[in-house]
């Protein structure tokens, strides 16, 4: 497990921009997985599981509560991007929650976001808005917006 936190840690450092506030620390990983409800992906760079002790190349976590499931996060590295490696994380997530019974997938992003390509493209639709969810590092905020995959 110590093993799949750094795999993870490693891609957030890379994937996340500071200025959006948006990655999670080490302790909030930690305690997610903690948790029963959550689940977590791991890909290299050609969309398979990485053998131990190699890296990943994109991650995405997930949580489940009967039949809703949540995206919490997806990341793929800067220099695997525009090959469809977010296209097959996103749709083992989908394969995955669907698996264990969910019935709708949620997630929430910041408005603006490019990730909302990817999400469309997977059939996601717009359910919600929350007015300066976020809190960007230079202390502006943003709207979050609610997407939702029924599957
Ligand atoms: C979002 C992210 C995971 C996409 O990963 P990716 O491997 O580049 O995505 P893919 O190559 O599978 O692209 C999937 C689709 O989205 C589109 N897309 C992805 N990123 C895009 C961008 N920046 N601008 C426009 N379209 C984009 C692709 O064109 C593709 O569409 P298509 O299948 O119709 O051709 C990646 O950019 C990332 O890690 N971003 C930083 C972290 C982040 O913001 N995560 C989301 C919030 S938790």
């Amino acid at each position: 497990m110590i093993d799949d936190i750094d795999r993870i840690m490693s891609v957030m450092a890379q994937a996340f921009d500071p200025h959006w506030g948006e990655a999670w620390n080490r302790r909030q990983i930690g305690d997610a997985l903690l948790l029963p409800a959550t689940g977590y992906i791991l890909a290299d760079a050609s969309g398979q599981w990485p053998a131990e002790g190699r890296d990943a190349a994109a991650f995405a976590l997930t949580r489940q509560t009967l039949d809703e499931a949540e995206l919490l996060l997806i990341a793929v590295v800067p220099q695997e991007r525009g090959r469809g490696l977010g296209r097959i994380v996103l749709e083992q997530v989908i394969a995955a929650v669907r698996g264990r019974g969910a019935a709708k997938l949620f997630l929430e992003m910041r408005h603006n976001n490019p990730a909302e390509h990817l999400y469309r493209a997977l059939g996601f639709v717009p359910v919600g808005r929350r007015p300066a969810y976020y809190r960007l590092a230079d202390g502006s905020r943003l709207d979050a917006v609610t997407f939702a995959l029924a599957l």
